[in-house]
C-alpha cells in the first residue's frame, strides 16, 4: 500500500487524546501482504497448539485458575470459532485472521502505563477512521495479540520492546464491496 496512504493514518493518530498525555501509542506497521502472509503459519501453530491445550482436562483446569471463570468460560465458548479457523486454513490455506489483508498495524503500549490499553484501543480507532475516510476497508483483529504476548522472538522482530504489551491489531486494505451503509445496531441507553 502507498506509505503516504498510511504516512495519513499515523498522522490521524498523532490526535488521539491519552490517558496520562505524552505521545501516542507506538504502533508497528507490517506493509506488504507477503510479510504478513510469511507470519500465518506460525500464527495457525500458535492456536493449534492452543486448542489442543483447551481440549486437554491438565489446560483446562490450569487456564481456568489462571484466568478465571468467568473469562474461562466466555473463551471456552470462543473455541469452536478457532477450530472452524483452523480446519478452513488446514483445507484452503486461506487464513480467516488477516483476510488477506495487504497491512497489518499492530498497536502496543509499556505495560507500566496506567492507561496502555485504553490507549491503543483509541488510536487503533482514530487509525480506523482516518483509512476509511480515504476509502479503505479495515477490521480491528484481536487474534494476532495473543500470538505476539506468547512469542516473544517474533515480538522483538518486529521491534516491539518486551515491556510494551500488544493490545489490538488492525488490518487495512482496499476493500472488496462497497458498503452504502453501516448496520445499526441498537445502544442499549439508560437516561437518568
Ligand atoms: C476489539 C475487536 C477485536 C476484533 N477481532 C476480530 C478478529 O480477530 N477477527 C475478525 O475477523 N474480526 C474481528 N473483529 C471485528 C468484529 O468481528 C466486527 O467489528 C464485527 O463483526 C462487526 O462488524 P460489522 O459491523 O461489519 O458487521 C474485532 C473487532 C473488535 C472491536
Amino acid at each position: 500500500m502507498a506509505k503516504e496512504q498510511l504516512d495519513r493514518i499515523i498522522a490521524a493518530m498523532a490526535t488521539a487524546p491519552v490517558g496520562l498525555g505524552g505521545p501516542p501509542p507506538p504502533v508497528c506497521v507490517i506493509n506488504g501482504r507477503d510479510k504478513i502472509e510469511s507470519m500465518i503459519p506460525s500464527i495457525m501453530a500458535f492456536y493449534r497448539k492452543f486448542s489442543q491445550g483447551m481440549k486437554n482436562t491438565v489446560g483446562r483446569v490450569m487456564m481456568r485458575t489462571m484466568m478465571g471463570k468467568v473469562q474461562f468460560t466466555a473463551l471456552d465458548s470462543f473455541m469452536p470459532t478457532i477450530d472452524r479457523m483452523l480446519e478452513f486454513y488446514d483445507m484452503t490455506k486461506h487464513d480467516t485472521i488477516t483476510w488477506g489483508a495487504p497491512v497489518l498495524m499492530i498497536f502496543h503500549a509499556p505495560k507500566a502505563h496506567i492507561s496502555g490499553r485504553h490507549d491503543t484501543m483509541i488510536a487503533c480507532t482514530y487509525a480506523m477512521l482516518a483509512a476509511h475516510a480515504q476509502g479503505l476497508g479495515t477490521t480491528m483483529i484481536g487474534m494476532v495479540p495473543p500470538y505476539l504476548e506468547r512469542n516473544p522472538d517474533e515480538k522483538e522482530r518486529l521491534k516491539i520492546p518486551a515491556e510494551n504489551t500488544v493490545d489490538i491489531s488492525l488490518i487495512v486494505g482496499h476493500p472488496a464491496s462497497k458498503f452504502v451503509k453501516g448496520i445499526r445496531r441498537p445502544v442499549a441507553t439508560t437516561w437518568v
